[in-house]
């Protein structure tokens, strides 16, 4: 069995690779590090929490007494590091946390790993330490071009220089003592478990009750949207036959603006749940607000590299996934409410005690 440690398990990506490494993969164990934050929900592993290859343990990734304890425990053969905090609104007002768990805790996880991987240096066994970043760190692009892994780093947010900072450290760590680190570097996800404060499910679940759908600015501003499958999908070809040391941008090659997401989420609704009040279509909820601080205009992904060297491209179409996406979250009013309001942790509580 290889065991797997995974941080941040708990959160929107992690859970999703978690539900699709156990679901696929044979001969795994996985190790579950996660802290739950407000981000971390327990409920979204609730039917695997009982899986024999599965372990929880909560915690903090900059806890080094933790983390050192866990890999002499577990003895993973391989980091799949999602653990942050990941909110680029939350990093504007409240920074600190981004700098102690993406800078602090990155520099922790990789100092253990360097330590008990100190036997056997890079190139030898098949230990890998995959550190998931995003594609933010390259800054804001203009009307054309597209990020490829070689565009300079420019952040522009706290949250995207604490995760460049961390994507720093994490090839430092290569070139300095061979580390078998690889870096990702991704485009907006959506899909299942997302936490409603991101621009997608915030909209499915104040359009579904009749509430303002605040958008930013003019609503032009661009991403490249992935089906979180998708990059789960990446993700698992890029720890099985991604060499120690590179780099791979990971994106949906589906560049939309903020209006037509929205725009497209109220007519899916208008469809598929029940109508609003005097039957009035859910775009009349849009509302232009003031604009985020330093809103990067447009990302957009170059994944050649990826598609070339390791045969992955992303299967699913926006509009399906976005239609999967909304049947989800109608589906699934149960998990949503329960993260809103709390009762996770009481969840948490009667399924684990006190661990
Ligand atoms: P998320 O906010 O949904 O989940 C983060 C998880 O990390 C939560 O379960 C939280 O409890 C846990 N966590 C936070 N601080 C911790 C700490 N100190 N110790 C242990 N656990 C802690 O995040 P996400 O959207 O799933 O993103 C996962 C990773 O992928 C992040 O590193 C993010 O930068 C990166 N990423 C996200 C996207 C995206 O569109 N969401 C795109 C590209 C890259
Ligand atoms: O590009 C990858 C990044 O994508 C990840 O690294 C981040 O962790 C993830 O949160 C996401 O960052 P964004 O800032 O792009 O995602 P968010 O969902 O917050 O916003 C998407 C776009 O929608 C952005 O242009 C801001 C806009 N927006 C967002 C919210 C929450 C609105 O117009 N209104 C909103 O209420």
């Amino acid at each position: 069995m290889k065991t797997l440690l995974i941080t941040g398990g708990c959160g929107f990506i992690g859970a999703n690779f978690i539900r699709f490494m156990l679901a696929r993969k044979t001969g795994i164990r996985v190790v579950n590090l996660d802290k739950l934050t407000y981000a971390g929900n327990l409920s979204s592993l609730a039917d695997i929490a009982a899986d024999p290859r599965y372990r929880f343990v909560q915690g903090d990734i900059c806890d080094p007494d933790l983390v050192g304890w866990l890999f002499a425990e577990e003895a993973p053969e391989a980091v799949v590091h999602f653990a942050a905090e990941s909110h680029v609104d939350r990093s504007i007002t409240g920074p600190s946390a981004f700098i102690q768990t993406n800078v602090v805790g990155t520099f922790t996880l990789l100092d253990a790993a360097r330590a008990a991987w100190s036997d056997r240096p890079e190139g030898n066994g098949n230990r890998r330490f995959l550190h998931v970043s995003t594609d933010e760190v390259y800054g804001s692009l203009g009307p054309t071009g597209y990020f490829t892994e070689e565009t300079p780093y420019d952040p522009r947010s706290p949250y995207s220089a604490s995760k460049a900072a961390s994507d720093h450290l994490a090839s430092a760590y290569f070139h300095t003592y061979r580390l078998p680190v690889l870096i990702t570097n991704c485009s907006n996800n959506y899909g299942p478990f997302q936490f409603p404060e991101k621009l997608i499910p915030l909209v499915i679940n104040n359009a579904l009750h009749g509430r303002e759908l605040p958008v930013y600015g003019d609503g032009r501003n661009i991403r490249d949207w992935l089906f979180v499958e998708d990059h789960c999908r990446a993700l698992s070809v890029v720890l099985e036959r991604g060499a120690a040391g590179q780099t791979f941008n990971i994106g949906g090659n589906n560049e939309k603006q903020n209006i037509e997401i929205v725009t497209a989420i109220c007519h899916l609704l208008d469809e598929m749940a029940p109508p609003l009040e005097n039957g009035r279509p859910r775009t009349s909820l849009i509302r232009f607000v003031t604009d985020r601080p330093g809103h990067d205009r447009r990302y957009a992904i170059d994944a050649g590299k990826i598609r070339r060297e390791l045969g992955w491209q992303p299967d699913t179409s926006f509009e399906e996934g976005l239609r999967r996406t909304v049947s989800w979250y109608l589906e699934h009013d149960a998990w949503l409410r329960g993260i809103l309001d709390g009762s996770y942790r009481s969840y948490y509580e009667s399924m684990y005690g006190g661990r």
